[in-house]
């Protein structure tokens, strides 16, 4: 299967770990991109509904190769830090963009993986995971995990070896 993953976040710090534990334990078995908005050019979407009428958005930065490639994966994982109670700007412009080709976007199979400096029973990650179930259920999207951990300092997560061996283990199941 093809896994493309979104890194939310834009330093090398507790999503990144997240992402190389996750990739660790389905490399071999998948073909996994993984997609670094904060490197891209993506606009934000300007709501003009020419993408609806002609093919793809008519911007011309890195929006459409990045959809293309979102639409093309049979696993989307969506990983970002906790930015004022929601996700990132930056994970946040990639999915407006989704808007452009939804037809294709539909029926993928789907994770989350959000880190955030609160502890878990926060209610910023319940908010982030309901996003993501109204996004699901627009979408018809088969969501597999929805993953929450607390941590602050750049080096937390990795640090942490039971979270680490979690998400290699999600990473091996799939
Ligand atoms: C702009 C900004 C806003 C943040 N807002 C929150 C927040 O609302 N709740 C929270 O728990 N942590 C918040 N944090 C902390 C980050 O979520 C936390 O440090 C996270 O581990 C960062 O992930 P990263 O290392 O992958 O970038 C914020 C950090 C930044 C830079």
């Amino acid at each position: 299967m093809k896994i493309v993953i979104l890194n939310g976040s834009a330093r090398k710090g507790n999503t990144s770990a997240a992402i190389q534990a996750f990739r660790k334990g389905a490399e071999g078995k998948h073909e996994i991109e993984v997609i670094e908005p904060h490197k891209l050019h993506i606009a934000p979407c300007k709501g003009c509904g020419a993408c609806q009428c002609h093919k793809g958005c008519v911007d011309k930065d890195d929006t459409n190769p990045i959809i293309d490639a979102i639409a093309a994966a049979d696993i989307i994982l969506f990983a970002t830090p906790v930015y004022w109670w929601g996700i990132t700007g930056q994970l946040k412009l990639v999915i407006d963009k989704c808007y452009c080709r939804g037809m294709q976007i539909k029926g993928k199979k789907v994770g989350l993986i959000v880190t955030g400096g609160a502890p878990v029973d926060n209610v910023q990650y319940e908010l982030i995971e309901k996003q993501f179930d109204c996004m699901a259920e627009y979408l018809g999207w088969d969501m597999l995990f929805q993953k929450r951990y607390s941590a602050n300092a750049k080096d937390e997560l990795a640090k942490n070896e039971a979270v680490m061996a979690e998400l290699e283990e999600l990473g091996k199941e799939l």
